[in-house]
C-alpha cells in the first residue's frame, strides 16, 4: 500500500465511517402567500394580461435561463428559504395538477396582488390600476381547497401543518402602491394601514386556526429607495432625500407600516401563544446594501435598476423592463435593482440569508 492510499484510508476511518446521519428537516413544506416578491409563476398563468412582459426574457435569464413568471433576473427570497430548508422550489398554486400530493409546498401568491379585496379598490375608482383580483382572501381561498388533497382529519392536518413554514407576505406593498401611482401623498395612506393590517391579521389567524405554528410575516421594503419611485416622485428639494438618495417620506411610510405590523403580530402572539409568529425585517435586511453598496457587490449602485428604458434610475414607465425602448445590464449581480420595482436575484439572496442566518427575523427562525 503506498502511502496515499494508507492516509486516504487514514481520512476515511476518521470521517467516512463515521458519517452522522443528516439532520431531521426543520420544516416539511413551505405554504406562502403575497404578491410579486414572491410569485413564482401564478400572475403569469392566470392570464390577466395576456402579454405581460415577466413571460418573456430577460426575466428569468440569470438562472433558470427561460421566463417562469418570477418578476426579477432569477430566484426569489422564497427560492432562497426552499434551498436552504432542503425543499424544492415551491409550485405556482396555478400550474398545479389534480391528483398530485403537493407534500413540499405551494405557492400562492401573485404579482400586483393587494392585501385589500379588489372591490375595495374599485370603490375607490382605483380599480383600473389593479392587476389582479387576486388578493390575500382569494388566496386564503385557494389555500382551503388545496388543504382536503392535503389531509382530512384535524389530527392529520395539524401534524401536517406544524411541519409547514408559512410565509404570509410581503403582502400590502400594493395597496399603497396603487394609489400612490394614483396621486396619493404618503402622509394620506397612512389611513389606509389599519385597514391593510386587519386583513394580513386575520389571514395569519385563520391560517393558525387551520393548523399553521410556524408563520414569517415580513414588512415592506425601503420603497423610498426603489427606481420607480424616485422617477414618478423626482424632486428638485434636497431636503426630500436621504443620505442614501431614497426618498425619506416613502421610506418613513414604509416603516410606519412595519411598526405597526409588529405591534398587530405582537397582539397575535399573545392570542396564539402555541404558534411562533415571526416578523420578517425586509426593511433593514434591505437597508445594510443601501448603506454599504460596495460591500455586497453592487458596483453598480443599488438606486438605478439593470434593466430599463434609461434615465436617472434607468426606469421609464413607457420603456419598462422587457418592453421596446428598454435595455438590460450586462451583469446583474452588480445591480440591487432589477426592473425599477423588483430586485434583482443578488439582492434577494442577501435579504434571505440575513432573515436566514440573522438578526433579521423576530423572534429567530433558528
Ligand atoms: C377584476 O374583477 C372585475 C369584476 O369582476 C373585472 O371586471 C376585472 O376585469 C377583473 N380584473 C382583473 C385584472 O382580473
Ligand atoms: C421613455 O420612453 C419612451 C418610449 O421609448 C420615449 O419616447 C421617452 O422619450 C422616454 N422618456 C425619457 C424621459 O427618457
Amino acid at each position: 500500500m503506498t502511502l496515499f492510499y494508507f492516509l486516504l484510508c487514514m481520512l476515511c476511518a476518521a470521517s467516512c465511517t463515521k458519517t452522522p446521519p443528516p439532520p431531521p428537516r426543520k420544516y416539511n413544506s413551505i405554504t406562502s402567500f403575497g404578491d410579486s416578491l414572491a410569485d413564482t409563476g401564478n400572475f403569469l398563468l392566470s392570464g390577466a394580461l395576456p402579454f405581460s412582459v415577466v413571460g418573456n426574457l430577460p426575466y428569468g435569464e440569470t438562472f433558470f435561463q427561460r421566463p417562469t413568471g418570477r418578476c426579477s433576473n432569477g430566484r426569489l427570497i422564497v427560492d432562497f428559504f426552499a434551498e436552504a430548508y432542503g425543499l424544492p422550489y415551491l409550485p405556482p398554486y396555478l400550474a398545479i395538477v389534480d391528483g398530485v400530493k403537493y407534500e413540499n409546498g405551494v405557492n400562492f401568491a401573485v404579482a400586483g396582488a393587494t392585501a385589500l379585496d379588489a372591490e375595495f379598490y374599485a370603490d375607490k375608482k382605483l380599480g383600473h390600476f389593479l392587476w389582479t383580483n387576486s388578493s390575500l382572501s382569494v388566496q386564503l381561498g385557494w389555500f382551503k381547497k388545496l388543504k382536503s388533497t392535503l389531509c382530512t382529519t384535524r389530527q392529520e392536518c395539524d401534524n401536517y401543518f406544524k411541519k409547514s413554514l408559512f410565509l404570509v407576505g410581503e403582502i400590502g406593498g400594493n395597496d399603497y402602491n396603487y394609489p400612490l401611482f394614483g396621486g396619493a401623498s404618503p402622509k394620506e395612506l397612512e389611513a389606509l394601514v389599519p385597514l391593510v393590517l386587519e386583513k394580513i391579521i386575520s389571514t395569519a389567524s385563520t391560517l393558525i386556526e387551520e393548523g399553521a405554528v410556524e408563520l414569517l410575516v415580513p414588512g415592506n421594503l425601503p420603497i423610498g429607495c426603489l427606481p420607480a419611485y424616485l422617477t414618478l416622485f423626482l424632486t428638485p428639494e434636497k431636503a426630500a432625500y436621504d443620505r442614501n438618495g431614497c426618498l425619506r417620506a416613502h421610506n418613513a411610510f414604509a416603516k410606519f407600516h412595519n411598526k405597526q405590523l409588529q405591534f398587530a403580530l405582537g397582539s397575535l402572539r399573545a392570542k396564539y401563544p402555541h404558534a411562533k409568529i415571526m416578523y420578517a425585517d425586509y426593511y433593514n435586511a434591505a437597508k445594510k446594501y443601501v448603506h454599504n453598496p460596495l460591500h455586497h457587490g453592487f458596483t453598480n449602485g443599488v438606486l438605478a435598476a439593470c434593466c430599463g428604458g434609461g434615465g436617472s434610475f434607468n426606469f421609464n414607465s413607457s420603456a419598462s423592463c422587457g418592453r421596446t425602448g428598454s435595455k438590460t445590464c450586462t451583469n446583474p449581480s452588480t445591480y440591487a435593482n432589477w426592473d425599477g420595482i423588483h430586485l434583482t436575484e443578488a439582492a434577494y439572496g442577501l435579504i434571505a440569508k440575513a432573515l436566514i442566518r440573522g438578526p433579521f427575523t423576530s423572534p429567530r427562525i433558528q
